[in-house]
Parts: C-alpha cells; structure tokens; sequence
C-alpha cells in the first residue's frame, strides 16, 4: 500500500518532469524535419507532362522541383508580373522567393504568407535573417536555413523589389481549420506534413496542417491550399486570449489589429498558417528570433505555453485575411 503510493507519487513527478521537459522542446508538428534519405536525392523518374486544373500551362515534376529554373508559373493571371527576384532569383545562390513563398506570396507551412504584408516589415525580417538574429529554433529544419543562407547573399535592391511585390498582394484565404478530435496519422515529407493513409490519432495538443490535395500541393499549384486540423475548443480559447491577454499580457488586438489584420509595419495574424504562428511564438519567447523589433513582443511571448500558442494559432488562422 505504502509502496504503491510511493510509486505512484514518483510517477506523477516524473510525468510531471516529461511534461516540463516537453513544454520546452520545440514541438516536432510546427518544425517538420524530412527524415534521412534512405538513397542519394536522384532527379525524378517521372517524365510524364503535369497539368493542373484552369491552367493550360504543361510542366515535368523535374522542372517543377529545378529551383534554379524559378517558380513554376501555373496561374500568370493570378498576380501581377513577377520581378526577377521574384520570379527567377538570381546566380549564386539567390533563390527565387516564389519558388517557396509561391508567386501569389500565400506561401506554405514550412515557410511563411507574405502577401499583404507591410514592404517595412518583410524588409526588416530579411535584414534580421541576415544579420543572424533571426534562424529557427531547430536548425535541422531546411527551409529556414535556406531562408537564411539567401538573406546573406540577396542584396537591398533586391529585397526591397521583393517586399514591394508581395506588399502589393492581398492574403486571400488559404487554410481552412477545422477543430477535430483526431487527425489523419502524417509523415514528414518535402518539410511538410502529410497523411498516406485514412488512419486517424487523437490530436492531442497539436496543430496537425496537410494539403487539401497532395498530388497538387507537390506540383506547387497555388490554388491548391491547405487543411488545419486543431484540438475542440482551441478557437474559442484562442479568441479569449488574444482580446485580453489571458491575465498574463497586454491584449495582442491592441499591436496586432482588432482583426488581427496588422495595424501600421506590425505583421497580420489573421488567416495566416497556424503552424507558422507556433514556430514565431516558440522562436519569439526561446531567443532564436531576437531582431531590432522583437522586443515588442517580449512581454507577450514569455508567459505563453505551447498549450497557448495552439489556441492563439489557431483563432487567427480561423479569422478571415
Ligand atoms: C528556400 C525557400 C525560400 C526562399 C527561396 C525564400 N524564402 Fe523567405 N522564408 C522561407 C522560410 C522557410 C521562412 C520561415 C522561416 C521560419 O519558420 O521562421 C521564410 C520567411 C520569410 C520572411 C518572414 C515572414 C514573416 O512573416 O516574418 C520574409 C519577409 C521572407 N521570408 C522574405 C523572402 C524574400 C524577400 C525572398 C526572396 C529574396 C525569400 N523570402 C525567399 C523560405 C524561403
Ligand atoms: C506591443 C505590441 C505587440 C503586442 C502587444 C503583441 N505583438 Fe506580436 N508582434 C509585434 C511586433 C512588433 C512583431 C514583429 C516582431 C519581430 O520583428 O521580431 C510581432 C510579431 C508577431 C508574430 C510573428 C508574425 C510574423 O509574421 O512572423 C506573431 C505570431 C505575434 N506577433 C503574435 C502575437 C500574439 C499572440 C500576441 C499576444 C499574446 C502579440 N503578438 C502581442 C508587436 C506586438
């Protein structure tokens, strides 16, 4: 008796303990890493012309995945002419910022929206990337690096050529949320979650963000979003926090826009990737992101749990661009 209550004490402190230790490890769903390659990365086999619907443009998986062949152009209506930044990038490494942050700028979990966003703002972050104060709190995780690597080469011409053009954009929505008790089991493949199978887990407390149609998402079409699946209740939770600051911090509304549409060179929350709102919040409060305005954000991010950061991600995401 007194040994199972012993036992049972010692279990519930280390749970206690797992629980701590897990509140301050990056969460794996936000900070998708490909797993080893099993082979060495051959070009893709299959030759076949790709299509997607309501475009007549024919591309090969091989000249979808050429970085250095610029941004698969599926939609040429869809936005306006694309700068050679944008569209192309430039020799020695400047890749072109559609081919990840796709020509219409709504991007995709792995990196970030940019459309719509303030042309100060994008042009401080790329300076804060390359001046190293900003980089992922997982430095396994590609995309960030990449991001990295390009803001050290790109010059301000350039970038601010860039930040124009995607300023110029409006967010339109993209990611639709859902609240689900259980979620498609994913796999991590190309920095991204995806499901193979109709086998479901609980949710936990996780975002868990997959495209609407894999085949699509693959081939970069940019009318072609993403679901995000979040815990019951995370919504309503979510907008509590964020109009009031949960007792803990000053409203978010208050920097961020009622609406959390941005309010002067403060970025938009709203209709935004859930799991790219996590990956800032844990950046934010962990140091990896420490750049000339992240100490806006320094009271607001220290008392969040990753328990807070699912609610707030997932309200702004569910808000309308
Ligand atoms: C190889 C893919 C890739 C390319 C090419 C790329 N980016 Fe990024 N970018 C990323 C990733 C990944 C992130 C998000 C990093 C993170 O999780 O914090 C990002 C984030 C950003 C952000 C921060 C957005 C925010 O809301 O704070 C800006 C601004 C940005 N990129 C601008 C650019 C510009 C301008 C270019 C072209 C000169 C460019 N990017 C090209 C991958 C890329
Ligand atoms: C005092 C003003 C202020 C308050 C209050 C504030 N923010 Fe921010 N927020 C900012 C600024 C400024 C930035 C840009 C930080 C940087 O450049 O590193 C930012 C950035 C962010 C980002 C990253 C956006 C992106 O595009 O990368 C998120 C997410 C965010 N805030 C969420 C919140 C939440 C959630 C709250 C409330 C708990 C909050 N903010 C409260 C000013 C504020």
């Amino acid at each position: 008796m007194r040994r199972a209550a012993a036992l049972s004490v010692l279990s519930a402190f280390a749970f206690a303990v797992a629980a701590s230790a897990a509140e301050d490890e990056p969460p794996p769903w936000a900070y998708p890493v490909n797993p080893p390659a099993a082979k060495p990365a051959t070009p893709p086999s299959d030759t076949m012309p790709k299509r997607v619907p309501g475009s007549d443009v024919v591309l090969t998986l091989a000249e979808i995945r050429d970085l250095s062949r610029g941004v698969p152009d599926w939609h040429p209506g869809d936005h306006p002419p694309m700068p050679d930044v944008v569209a192309k990038g430039r020799a020695g490494g400047v890749l072109a910022c559609g081919y990840c942050h796709l020509a219409t700028g709504l991007g995709r979990p792995e990196n970030a929206s940019l459309a719509g966003l303030p042309v100060d703002y994008i042009v401080q972050q790329v300076r804060d990337f390359r001046d190293g104060k900003r980089k992922s709190s997982v430095a396994a995780m590609g995309p960030p690096a990449n991001m990295v690597a390009l803001s050290k080469i790109s010059n301000d011409e350039e970038v601010r050529v860039a930040a124009t053009y995607f300023a110029s954009m409006k967010l339109t929505p993209w990611i639709r949320v859902v609240e689900s008790d259980t979620v498609p089991k994913t796999r991590v493949t190309g920095s991204m979650l995806v499901a193979d199978s109709d086998e479901r887990e609980p949710i936990g407390t996780r975002i868990i963000e997959v495209p609407e149609d894999r085949a699509r998402t693959e081939l970069r079409d940019p009318r072609s979003g993403f679901v995000a699946y979040v815990p019951p209740g995370s919504i309503k939770k979510g907008e509590a926090y964020v109009k009031t600051g949960g007792g803990k911090s000053a409203a978010c509304t208050i920097c961020h826009g009622a609406d959390l549409k941005g309010l002067g060179p403060i970025p938009a929350l709203a209709g935004r990737s859930p799991s790219y709102i996590v990956r800032s919040l844990y950046d934010l409060k962990h140091g990896a992101r420490a750049g000339a305005w992240s100490p806006l954000m320094k009271d607001a991010v220290a008392p969040l749990t990753i328990e807070d950061m699912v609610n707030i991600a997932a309200y702004a995401s569910s808000r309308a661009p």
